[in-house]
């Protein structure tokens, strides 16, 4: 899911205008323009004549707060709303749904309407979110319709495979709502980060005493989901490791689930000498039951005594021998923060230590927000001070690409 914060930063008192064609998903646009607007957006919606047929205009006034454009020449068009100002004004501009008849309009430069006009005559990126019959969909006019619209440059999301409108099955469901929300922060954000390849760990890792038991911590992920969901939409490319976190999978993020700290050991040593940046965010149990029994253990005495071994620290292991990858540890502590993350930083050979007093309220294991020190070998300290796990995600990552932009200079 795109967390509403990252939505927030990026389409905040940006202009979004949102063309709608008349397609029976046009239902859904409304929750579309309600999440901009939300985030901040100023969203100006324009109907073509067919997409009256399925939501009124008044349906997108209301929740758009808007004017909403459904004619080419109306009496009472103002300045700012005239076709080529709105196109001009625009930071961003949606078609969704976008009928098989809207995309050869505009891949053959037709300007007949209010809409065609809007996209022929901007210079912002076009966003098509394509819905139709399988047939129209599959049809090679559509097809080429697409791919001529792709080589100028508009983004396509979808369409999605599944039941249609008309009774068929196959593609040609617009994407969900979500997903075109996804794809809009893709295109409006910095993309400072489309050069990074960055693997992130989260959540706790569970070791297994017997079918029914483990050993566990409180890490919920939130952090971790944080960070691959923020370098993601900077244009990173992210594997995200985690452990058992009752989180739902980030979308478009390859995510690889473990559960032992041995697996997040095998799973990240064998590809971290692959990406530019790696980042340790998992709890990862230090110990683990020295056995694991194949049955539930019974209850026989008053005591039970539970032998635990370490567990390969990972970190450590990357540290040794990190090439050229960038190397960020976080360290959870109780007491003495800045002395044992430093302790921490050294030993493990890290390139930056985000340090967290999981003490202290608003911060750490389980919480929305967190407070956190940045350190790194040789600069002062850092203190971030209280914010929500995606903002401070964001300035984890403003803090490794300013390090790396200074270390080449
Ligand atoms: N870490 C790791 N492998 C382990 C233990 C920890 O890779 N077996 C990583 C964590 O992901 C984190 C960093 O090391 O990025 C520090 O973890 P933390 O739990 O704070 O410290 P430990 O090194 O485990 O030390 P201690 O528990 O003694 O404080």
């Amino acid at each position: 899911m795109v967390s509403s914060s990252s939505e927030q930063t990026i389409v905040h008192n940006k202009t979004v205008v949102i063309g709608v064609s008349g397609g029976i998903a046009a239902y859904k646009i409304p929750e579309l323009v309600r999440r901009l607007r939300k985030a901040g957006a100023e969203v100006r919606v324009v109907m073509t004549e067919h997409a009256q047929h399925f939501v009124t205009p008044l349906t997108f006034q209301t929740v758009s707060n808007n004017p909403v454009i459904t004619e080419m020449f109306a009496p009472m068009m103002t300045a700012d709303v005239a076709h080529i100002s709105l196109a001009d004004k625009a930071d961003l501009v949606v078609v969704a749904p976008a009928t098989a008849n809207v995309i050869a309009k505009f891949a053959h430069g037709l300007a007949e309407d209010f809409l065609s006009t809007t996209v022929l005559a901007t210079k912002a990126p076009v966003l098509l979110a394509p819905a139709m019959n399988v047939n129209m969909y599959t049809n090679s006019v559509t097809q080429e319709n697409l791919q001529t619209l792709k080589a100028r440059g508009f983004y396509v999301v979808g369409p999605d495979k599944g039941e249609l409108a008309c009774g068929w099955e196959g593609t040609g469901r617009m994407s969900e709502v979500e997903d075109i929300l996804h794809d809009i922060t893709m295109i409006m954000g910095p993309n400072d980060l489309k050069e990074e390849k960055i693997l992130v760990t989260a959540g706790p890792t569970q070791e297994p005493i017997d079918p029914v038991r483990f050993v566990s911590n409180r890490s919920s992920g939130k952090m971790g989901y944080a960070l691959a969901q923020a370098a993601a939409t900077r244009g990173a490319e992210v594997t995200l490791i985690t452990g058992p976190a009752s989180l739902d999978p980030p979308q478009r993020i390859k995510t690889i689930p473990v559960f032992t700290a041995t697996e997040m050991y095998q799973e990240t040593l064998k590809r971290y000498k692959a990406m530019t940046t790696v980042i340790m965010a998992a709890a990862v149990s230090d110990y683990r039951p020295a056995q694991q029994a194949h049955n539930k253990i019974k209850k026989e005495n008053d005591s039970f005594t539970l032998k635990l071994v370490r567990n390969p620290d990972i970190l450590w292991e990357m540290g040794r021998d990190k090439g050229s990858c960038f190397i960020v540890g976080f360290a959870a502590e109780t007491e003495n923060l800045l002395k044992n993350a430093r302790g921490k930083l050294t030993a493990k050979n890290v390139d930056l230590m985000v340090a967290n007093d999981v003490t202290k309220p608003g911060a750490g294991f389980d919480s929305e927000t967190n407070i956190v020190t940045l350190l790194t070998p040789d600069g002062a300290p850092e203190e971030i001070a209280k914010a929500s796990k995606e903002l401070i995600a964001q300035r984890i990552l403003d803090k490794i690409m300013a390090i790396k932009a200074n270390r080449r200079g």
